[in-house]
């Protein structure tokens, strides 16, 4: 279920009553951030609650490929023996990140500043994916980057011997560019700056700071100003990861659209650079509730407890809050088909480079559904049908990417005429428990063929 093999055909018919509690798996970004900060302490990190998709096998196995020790108990607690900053050793086999474009941004970061080299690869999807905005930034330390043309994988990174300190400005908002130079800024002595103006996820600066680095953030009128010492030892960690609110936005979303619905999807973290769709949700009208609030590892946790909510409306979503939610727009567009009104979704161009072109993605599926959507370069406004007038009936593309595909079944349990994805092999990168968990809450969703 990688999206390398055959394809899955998938399908989703109405259904009510979604109940019970969704126990969703671990964050996909935090995951990938513990093996990799664990490849490069001295000792041991052990990691538990660690997603098990595809997406983070991949870096599992890329950091064993650096010289890393990444083992796997019985029980699923997961041991990474560290090579320490600058031990990385060259891996004698080409590096597959597979569909994972964080996977891949954040391990050519890591190695950039080490005089090894590496060459990187993906599945088709990545492939296309752009690379120079972290390879661009690579070279100020003085990393060399080869690849194809358009600055795509496959793609040779020949690691700076003698590493420069690096000050860089974000061009886009992105989480990925600015760890991948956190993470090159480890090994360059002196102080790397990164200043991004939009804030996105800070997960790489609070687990740099809890592996025991000294970094900083500053907000001045240049935005948020990162600084990072560089060359420290990272000392091992325990990491219970939490669970990722991108992969609760599916049930949640499901329960908010399916009749008679009332779900829990318990200790959901609530990061507020993550935390956009669910204020997005409620301020559309949807009874969605924080229950039992509280702080775990620093980070705001709740239970989020999700019912039917036929009364929808469709709002302008502020194009401040887009990073905070930046992967959750493909199942918020699902939702918005049910709502009342237009759900405008403006300075989102960043999700033409994700997995899929995301905006031609969704409104090309839910056309074919009976739902107008009009978009352009960094915009798109869903124009809701309201709940009971979404026709369905068509098969979606999911383009090897895991939202899409998740966001149509969703589509499609309240749709008139069920909704088909042509391969649902994706969902395993990110949530490969989303068949059975779906199953159990009571979704009618399954493999076709
Ligand atoms: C991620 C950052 C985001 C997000 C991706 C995970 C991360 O990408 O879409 O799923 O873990 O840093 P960008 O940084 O490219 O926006």
């Amino acid at each position: 279920m990688s999206g390398h093999g055959t394809p899955i055909p998938m399908i989703a018919h109405r259904s009510s009553g979604l109940s019970g509690t969704a126990e969703v798996p671990g964050d996909k970004s935090i995951s990938h951030r513990s093996l990799i900060l664990g490849a490069m302490a001295v000792g041991e990190t052990v990691v538990t609650g660690l997603l098990e998709g595809q997406d983070v096998l991949d870096t599992a196995k890329a950091m064993q490929a650096f010289g890393a020790e990444v083992v796997r108990d019985a029980d699923g607690t997961w041991h990474i023996h560290g090579v320490g900053v600058g031990g990385f050793a060259e891996p004698d086999q080409v590096i597959d990140c597979g569909n994972s474009g964080t996977g891949v941004r954040l391990i050519m970061g890591a190695m950039a500043t080490s005089p090894i080299t590496a060459t990187f690869t993906g599945d088709a999807s990545l492939n296309k994916r752009p690379m120079a905005r972290v390879t661009d930034p690579l070279a100020l330390f003085g990393t060399q980057a080869v690849g194809r043309s358009g600055g795509r994988l496959p793609m040779t990174i020949i690691g700076a011997a003698e590493p420069l300190p690096v000050r860089y400005t974000v061009p886009v908002p992105s989480a990925q560019v600015k760890s991948a130079v956190l993470l090159a800024g480890l090994n360059a002595p002196g102080q790397t700056v990164v200043i991004e103006q939009e804030a996105t996820r800070d997960h790489t600066e609070r687990m740099l700071e809890g592996f025991g680095a000294t970094i900083t953030t500053e907000v001045t009128d240049e935005g948020r100003v990162i600084t990072l010492q560089g060359q420290p030892e990272l000392q091992p960690q325990t990491i219970e990861v939490p669970r990722d609110p991108s992969s609760a936005a599916f049930p949640v979303c499901a329960a908010l659209i399916t009749e008679g619905s009332d779900i829990l999807v318990p200790n959901i973290g609530l990061n507020p650079t993550r935390a956009g769709l669910f204020t997005t949700l409620r301020e559309m009208g949807a009874d969605l509730t924080y229950e039992n609030e509280r702080q775990e590892g620093g980070e705001p946790v709740a239970d989020l407890r999700a019912r039917f909510s036929p009364n929808l409306k469709g709002i302008e979503v502020p194009p401040e809050r887009a990073a905070s939610m930046i992967d959750e727009y493909p199942v918020l567009s699902a939702v918005a088909a049910y709502a009342e009104g237009q759900t405008v979704m403006r300075g989102v161009k960043e999700l033409r480079v994700k997995e899929s072109d995301r905006i031609e993605a969704m409104a090309t599926g839910l056309r074919a559904n009976g739902v107008e959507v009009e978009d352009g370069e960094d915009w798109w406004i869903v124009h809701g049908k309201g709940f009971g007038n979404v026709a369905g009936g068509a098969t979606c593309a999911s383009h090897l990417d895991h939202r899409i595909a998740m966001s149509f079944l969703v589509l499609g349990l309240a749709s008139n005429a069920p909704v088909r994805v042509d391969d649902g092999g994706p969902i395993a990168t990110s949530f490969p428990i989303f068949e059975g968990l779906m199953a159990d809450l009571g979704a009618d969703i399954r493999r076709e063929g």
